[in-house]
């Protein structure tokens, strides 16, 4: 079944169990099930902690987009990423990390796995010899990657690093909250797990936070399910029917979405005020090839180095159609500083590693119409006049 076919009907696909043939998915908004009340045969529920149908049916129909054995959906895609490293790293593991990642993942290892004495790795995963140069004198227990990273875009050779992974016994994982499985199979690419925010493109309209991961092992996926129940990680059945609104328009979106980034990023490559436009699927794009063949959809986001800290913030100030806020994939059109927002937890020598300024602006492009879009950009790069600067505050997002 192709995926489109199985996103159209995820009360039928996913085989929730329900009475009345209902078109959408019920919600079981419930703490506890009454076991008399339930046949013995098939699944039974107890507590929604633990289990409940709602959310088992986007954790099937997760399991089967990804091509994985099984999914455990969490109430945030960090949650999901804390629940990978909490379940698979034991204190003095090794971690080894592509630089560019998400500022929360960043947070994450740096601050809650201080006091494990988990050791972080971080790399450029563009740059083989520098990943195999770690790999060889560290035993790394897990690989971790983005691909497309964010902010800066790059992209990973999902398959070169799964063969590393695999012949130095270190698990790895990808985040592929950016690209979705309507764009990439991290599994089918030799990952072991794909972990992913569905705030982001899956949901799509910005409406609730949430994330999964999905396991190729059923060990693995035991063992999540295992510990989301110990820390109480579970989505909310009402989250997951928000979740699930977004799912039969996924690809359709997210195509509609990279049709109007590539001609935004064409128009910002030839703009006098913007220095650099990262965007994969434009040819200018060091990894342009791999993209193409890795990416079945190029995710709508780009990233535009403007000429100053100043010109950055009076250009967000001056757009109208794109609201300056964290987070990517939304229906709405989207602007960030990612040293000041998404990637605050960043100190100022990481954002130099990662080739981050406080110029750099993250642009997440919606479902607006692609003129209207460019006309709002020509007018906000246009002005002469900068605004002053203005109690602009650091958020830890
Ligand atoms: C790549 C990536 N992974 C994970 C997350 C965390 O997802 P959430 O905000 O749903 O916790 C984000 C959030 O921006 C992200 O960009």
């Amino acid at each position: 079944m192709q995926l489109e076919t199985l996103l159209a009907n995820i009360t039928q696909n996913s085989r929730i169990k329900d009475a009345y043939g209902a078109t959408h998915l019920p919600i079981y908004n419930t703490a506890t099930f009454d076991l008399k009340r339930q046949s013995s045969e098939g699944q039974v529920y107890d507590y929604s902690r633990s289990d409940n149908p709602t959310r088992n049916a986007l954790e099937t129909i997760f399991a089967k987009a990804e091509n994985g054995f099984g999914c455990t959906c969490t109430n945030t895609g960090i949650a999901a990423i804390s629940l990978l490293f909490e379940t698979v790293l034991k204190t003095n593991d090794h971690v080894l990390i592509e630089r560019d990642c998400y500022g929360g993942t960043y947070r994450l290892l740096n601050i809650l796995f201080e006091k494990n004495n988990i050791t972080t790795h971080y790399a450029d995963f563009t740059e083989l010899e520098e990943v195999e140069a770690i790999l060889n004198s560290n035993a790394i227990k897990l690989i971790v990657c983005e691909s497309p990273t964010n902010p800066s875009l790059k992209i990973v050779n999902i398959p070169q690093l799964a063969r590393l992974a695999k012949s130095s016994n270190a698990l790895f994982a990808v985040d592929n909250s950016m690209a979705t499985f309507a764009s990439q199979k991290p599994l089918e690419l030799g990952a072991d797990f794909s972990v992913f925010s569905s705030t982001k493109f899956i949901s799509g309209h910005g409406s609730v936070t949430a994330g999964a991961i999905v396991s190729k092992a059923s060990v693995w996926d035991e063992k999540f399910k295992y510990m989301a129940n110990a820390q109480g990680r579970a989505q909310s059945p009402f989250d997951v029917f928000l979740v699930s609104l977004g799912l039969p328009t996924l690809t359709y979106r997210m195509k509609a979405q990279e049709e109007s980034a590539l001609k935004l990023a064409q128009f910002l490559e030839t703009h006098p005020e913007v220095l650099e436009v990262k965007y994969p699927g434009l040819p200018s794009h060091p990894q342009y090839e791999l993209a193409k063949s890795q990416l079945k959809i190029i995710p709508a986001v780009l990233t535009i180095e403007l000429k100053s800290a100043e010109k950055a913030e009076d250009f967000i100030k001056k757009c109208q159609l794109f609201g300056e806020k964290v987070s990517f994939g939304g229906a709405d059109s989207r602007l960030e500083i990612p040293s000041r927002m998404s990637h605050a937890t960043n100190t100022e020598e990481d954002l130099a590693a990662k080739g981050l300024s406080h110029a750099t602006v993250r642009i997440s492009v919606g479902l607006e119409d692609t003129n209207d879009l460019i006309q709002d950009i020509t007018q906000a790069l246009a002005v002469e006049s900068i605004i002053p600067e203005t109690n602009v505050e650091t958020l830890k997002c």
